[in-house]
């Protein structure tokens, strides 16, 4: 089984991405052929500086690395290094509608909002379609805002294999990680790296420990009962065991628990959940040609498991000679 996913290099990772993605693709691993990109072709429509992505890149790459992603095992590339998707993407537009790509969350709420759209955005289901029909993905862990992407994807397969008469692409199935819950930002809002929300699980300790802080409560005096459904109880759930987290609900229902004991006892957790995933880091940190070397690695295996789709997908539509 072939199980592909990617994020963007749009930020620095944070525990949301970790609980929601990054957790997910490393535990998926052992259950198949693991294909894991950053997707710095996508990053496109929002990063608009050269150094910058490059920076991202290794940094997501060092996340997944750092995170137990094991690259002997699974394969870990830069999306840009297997440029043939921007072949495959092409092919895949001409059989597009594009009330398809108009009915795209990504791209009508942006309109909504009344911001400049690009054809990028506009197309970007399209490429996404592409990198998994490449490899002919079986299985694709998404969060939920992504499934309507998947559900394109589907159709677009099965339109090119309509127009053409030959199933040349798999229908992939989504894997939607509907029982992860949406991780909260310190402000209440969902933590996303385009708000100033986040908690990055391998910030120095000092700058955790800021960003813990300032974790949005209420004023309710310590003596009183707490909401247990504030946002800091449940981040501070993220890192307990169901049993540590009913005596916690207990104490907090009780009275006598400030919200600044709960919030030191969460940096602890995040200290100590990332621990030796920071000290992982901090190694592959010193050796970034290293990951770069694996990144190449992981591109060239990439290659040689997409070009008999792509080609397959020439042949059927009348593309170069005839074989
Ligand atoms: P961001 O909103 O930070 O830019 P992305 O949209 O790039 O994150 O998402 C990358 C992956 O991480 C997706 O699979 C998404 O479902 C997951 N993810 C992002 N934010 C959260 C969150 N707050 N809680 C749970 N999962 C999240
Ligand atoms: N669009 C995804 C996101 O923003 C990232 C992505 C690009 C992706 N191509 C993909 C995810 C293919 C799964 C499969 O999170």
């Amino acid at each position: 089984m072939r199980i592909l996913s990617g994020i963007q290099p749009s930020g620095e990772l944070h525990i949301g991405n970790y609980f929601g993605a990054l957790r997910q693709h490393v535990e998926l691993q052992a259950k198949g052929q693991g294909i894991y990109f950053i997707a710095d072709y996508h990053s496109m429509t929002s990063v608009r500086d050269a150094a910058e992505r490059r920076r991202l890149v290794l940094d997501v790459a060092l996340d997944y690395l750092a995170c137990g992603l094991d690259p002997e095992q699974s394969i870990l590339y830069r999306q840009s290094d297997v440029p043939e998707v921007c072949e495959l993407q092409w092919i895949l537009t001409t059989v597009t509608p594009m009330g398809l790509l108009e009915r795209a969350h990504s791209y009508k709420d942006k309109v909504a909002n009344g911001l400049p759209v690009e054809h990028g955005l506009f197309a970007y289901p399209v490429l996404m379609a592409a990198d998994i029909l490449i490899y002919n993905s079986d299985l694709v862990p998404v969060g939920q805002d992504q499934k309507q992407h998947l559900e394109m994807t589907r159709d677009i397969a099965g339109s090119f294999n309509h127009t053409y008469g030959v199933e040349v692409f798999r229908l992939p199935e989504p894997h939607i990680l509907e029982d992860v819950a949406v991780v909260p930002g310190v402000d209440g809002r969902k933590m996303s790296k385009s708000y100033d929300n986040t908690l990055r699980m391998f910030w120095p300790q000092k700058r955790l420990k800021k960003a813990v802080m300032s974790i949005v409560t209420d004023s309710t005096p310590v003596a009183e009962p707490k909401d247990t459904t504030s946002v800091v109880f449940q981040l501070w759930s993220l890192f307990a065991t169901e049993t540590e987290r009913e005596e916690m609900f207990a104490r907090a229902q009780a009275g006598g628990l400030g919200y600044g004991d709960v919030k030191k006892d969460l940096l602890a957790r995040i200290l100590d959940h990332f621990g030796t995933l920071r000290e992982k880091r901090e190694a592959l940190e010193k050796d970034l040609d290293g990951v770069e070397d694996l990144l190449a690695e992981g591109a060239k295996r990439a290659r040689t498991l997409g070009a008999p789709v792509l080609e397959a997908a020439r042949q059927a539509s009348g593309l170069s000679r005839s074989q």
